[in-house]
């Protein structure tokens, strides 16, 4: 896993790194728009990774960061200190400085460093290629630092370099289980708290690519969460209190709908609607009710679709063919406006696959990428 990343970087600087490490893109299982929102989220981590091989800067150019991918090609060459690199990159800078804030990073040479990224997390598809990209270059800095920080601080310095200095206004959800996540489990995490529960997950279950790519920075995913916002500071003169609109009573679902005009209105009955869901569909996946779950996954497409308007013709494609099909259950995951749907189905089940395939086919055109998940593990230190 590691010697792409370590060959990448011996090539590119000519001479070998000092730390590797690797981080997992996701899929969310449920609980979409949720985490900004202090909500429930129920992701597991997939087995494309990230990998980052990390060593000292340039000599005689302090406070540089040198950073490749072989996605890119080009060699960027920037003071992370005083300019935020554009592209990809600026999520590195991000981590750099989140990092340099908690003397996490060698001090020597102002804390240049050079870095090298190979991926085979798909870029675009809803899998939080970013979030894989920023644990595992917090992971590689830290053990090129001799610094320890648990994987819960990893996170957090991963989402604040996002939120932060990129500004993407995500929630916790993706550098979260990219840092947590559990061979064959899913997490269920409590945005609000950070409470976490480990659940088993040996479901049978595929990733349908759409093919239809977003940008989250330029977009839709900070509109939503200002309309979250806008509902919350509307919403606190029925519930002074109030903080999270994850935390709005679900039987009080009259006195929101009254209290809010459209789209916030919808946005808010979402993300109510979302919380319940989820929160019942980790107690239905811990007592092996594959089922009842599945049919949650439905629900939860249709109110991303519906309600918080996050979806795309071609997802609800996907999602309609298996439920036509008999999948156990289907829906969008990640941002949405685009990416993959995740489906579920029966150990036995061989047809429902190829009918996405083909209904996608009937009215796109081309065939989609389908690939099987299996719940993986989360970031870890690769051997030089
Ligand atoms: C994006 C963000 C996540 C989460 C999802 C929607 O993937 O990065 O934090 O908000 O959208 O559930």
């Amino acid at each position: 896993m590691s010697r792409p990343a370590i060959d990448f970087f011996r090539d590119a600087f000519g001479e070998p790194p000092r730390a590797v490490a690797s981080a997992p893109g996701r899929v969310n299982l449920i609980g979409e728009h949720t985490d900004y929102n202090g909500g429930p989220v129920l992701p597991i981590a997939i087995a494309e990774r990230t990998t980052v091989a990390v060593g000292p800067g340039p000599v005689n150019a302090p406070g540089v960061l040198e950073a490749v991918s072989t996605r890119y090609h080009k060699v960027i060459r920037v003071r992370w200190q005083e300019e935020l690199p554009k592209g990809w990159a600026a999520y590195v800078a991000g981590v750099l400085r989140e990092l340099w804030a908690l003397e996490a990073l060698p001090r020597m040479d102002g804390g240049g460093v050079r870095i090298a990224v190979t991926s085979t997390v798909p870029v675009g598809a809803g899998l939080a290629s970013s979030a894989a990209l920023s644990v595992a270059a917090a992971k590689a800095l830290v053990t090129l630092a001799g610094a320890t920080l648990t994987p819960r601080q990893v996170a957090g310095v991963a989402f604040r370099a996002e939120c932060d200095h990129v500004g993407v206004r995500c929630g916790v959800m993706d550098q979260t289980i990219a840092a947590l996540a559990k061979r064959e489990h899913a997490l269920l995490l409590e945005c609000a708290s950070l409470e976490t529960r480990q659940i088993p997950f040996h479901a049978r279950l595929f990733l349908v690519d759409s093919g239809v790519r977003h940008n989250l920075s330029a977009g839709r995913l900070n509109e939503r969460r200002a309309e979250c916002e806008a509902a919350v500071k509307r919403l606190k003169v029925e519930l002074p209190e109030l903080v999270w609109l994850a935390s709005w009573p679900a039987q009080w679902l009259l006195r929101l709908k009254r209290a809010l005009r459209e789209p916030l209105r919808s946005r808010a009955v979402h993300v109510v609607g979302e919380t319940a869901r989820t929160r019942l569909a980790a107690q239905l996946l811990e007592r092996g009710r594959l089922k009842q779950f599945g049919a949650l996954l439905y629900e939860s497409h249709e109110s991303c679709r519906r309600l918080y308007d996050c979806s795309a013709p071609e997802l609800d494609t996907i999602v309609a063919a298996a439920k036509r099909a008999g999948a156990l259950g289907a829906r969008l995951t990640g941002a949405g406006w685009g990416g993959a749907a995740i489906v579920l189905v029966s150990k036995t089940d061989k047809k429902t696959i190829p009918a996405i395939q083909r209904a996608f086919q009937r009215s796109y055109g081309r065939t989609p990428p389908v690939m099987e998940v299996a719940a993986s593990a989360g970031t870890h230190t690769e051997r030089l």
